[in-house]
């Protein structure tokens, strides 16, 4: 169950580089963070323009002067204060990420960044190793893996409710890019920009998302893949709109991911269909709360949140904010990673390693994977999607 009752003392003091006004995401993350009461937003670099920047961050009632004009006098300035912020969470463009994540961990910050992480493993990999060395906890925001029916689906295959998987089906085909509306939307402009997006578009803006689930849901790793992908809309060659890819997993299973902008008419048809000898699941998630159950021969069943038939005992399954039948979503599910983001943070700050080992959430491992996936897809489309190990 996640409420509002405290874990310690005070909330973390928190900062966000990003999520200015108008931005996409930077109101997830607030409310995600402030919902449970576990951190308090106290200071911010949110916007490219530090007028806006302190306007923005005054009107969420915070002090003037601690809505700074860029993210390294946030950093130094709050490391001189004895109620300087603890944790930062960072929501701006994929190009700035690394250099942003290095620096907050190099001022003892803990950090919980948006996806991709990086550009490259080995950047993403430098992170880990930096947050290792100063006891720091990177979280990463996939933020879909909060709802406590993806951790039932982990729990069935874990179990073995499925038999043995064999075929997994991921997608996040939304059809909101189907036109150039980047010509009028400079969110979406960015994410068609190398030197912005990175290597990738769709298969780094969501392919990552659904990639995540299906590691979380079924633990498997991928041996190697074979991807196409292209740009349906030619000015954004030669980031790709959209991508397939075909993955042999290791022990034999075999899956595919649809990542795509545009699939007209669709909202976000994030799906995950995991395939076993027995059985099948299927989780949407623009029905959170459902878990579609289906066993040969028999009438397929809906399994509904918060109902005592779940494997309530399983890490992550009980999770509830309210009883089954009322509609978590999707904020819901940010407010469950940012609740275990804090319990992590704290952990470490106590450094109690233990406890930190039994808290789940995204963290700097995911971050790297997601990383890593991109850059084999762009490997094997380079070479006119030909197999691709994926060590
Ligand atoms: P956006 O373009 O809507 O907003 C970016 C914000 O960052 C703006 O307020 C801008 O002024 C600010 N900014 C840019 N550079 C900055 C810098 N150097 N210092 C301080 N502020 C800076 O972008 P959006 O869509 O909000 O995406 C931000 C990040 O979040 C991206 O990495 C994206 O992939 C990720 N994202 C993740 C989602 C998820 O479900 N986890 C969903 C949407 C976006």
């Amino acid at each position: 169950m996640f409420n509002e009752e405290r874990h310690f003392d005070q909330p973390i003091r928190w900062a966000m580089v990003g999520g200015g006004r108008g931005s996409q995401i930077g109101y997830s993350h607030r409310n995600a963070a402030q919902r449970d009461g576990l951190f308090k937003l106290v200071a911010g670099a949110f916007d490219l323009d530090p007028a806006r920047c302190r306007d923005f961050g005054e009107n969420l009632g915070l002090d003037g002067d601690r809505c700074y004009a860029n993210y390294k006098e946030m950093f130094e300035q709050e490391a001189q204060r004895e109620d300087g912020i603890q944790a930062v969470s960072i929501a701006t463009p994929n190009s700035t990420h690394y250099e942003i994540c290095k620096a907050a961990l190099e001022a003892n910050l803990h950090v919980v960044c948006e996806k991709p992480i990086t550009f490259t493993t080995e950047e993403a990999e430098e992170l880990k190793t930096i947050a290792a060395q100063n006891n720091r906890v990177i979280g990463v925001m996939y933020g879909y893996s909060g709802f406590p029916m993806v951790q039932q689906a982990r729990e069935m295959v874990q179990r073995g409710d499925l038999g043995e998987v064999r075929v997994i089906n991921m997608q996040f085909a939304h059809g909101f890019h189907n036109e150039e509306y980047e010509l009028n939307d400079p969110g979406l402009k960015w994410r068609v920009s190398p030197e912005v997006s990175g290597p990738t578009y769709v298969l780094g803006d969501i392919g990552t998302h659904a990639f995540y689930l299906c590691e979380v849901m079924t633990g498997l790793e991928v041996d190697r893949l074979s991807c196409m992908r292209q740009s349906f809309i030619k000015s954004r060659t030669p980031l790709e709109d959209n991508a397939h890819v075909m993955m042999e997993f290791k022990g034999g299973a075999v899956g595919t991911l649809w990542a795509s902008a545009v699939n007209s008419g669709s909202m976000h048809q994030q799906k995950i269909r995991i395939v076993g000898s027995k059985a099948s699941i299927e989780w949407w998630d623009e029905q959170p709360n459902q878990l579609r159950y289906e066993v040969q021969g028999e009438a397929p069943r809906i399994l509904e949140r918060g109902m005592g038939y779940l494997h309530q005992d399983a890490p992550g399954v009980a999770a509830n904010r309210v009883g089954g039948g009322h509609a978590e979503g999707y904020f819901e599910s940010w407010a469950n990673l940012y609740h275990r983001f804090a319990l992590a943070f704290d952990a470490a700050d106590r450094d109690d390693q233990a406890a930190l080992a039994d808290i789940w959430f995204p963290g700097i491992d995911a971050g790297i994977e997601g990383v890593r996936l991109c850059e084999k897809c762009v490997e094997s489309a380079d070479q006119n999607a030909a197999w691709v190990d994926y060590e």
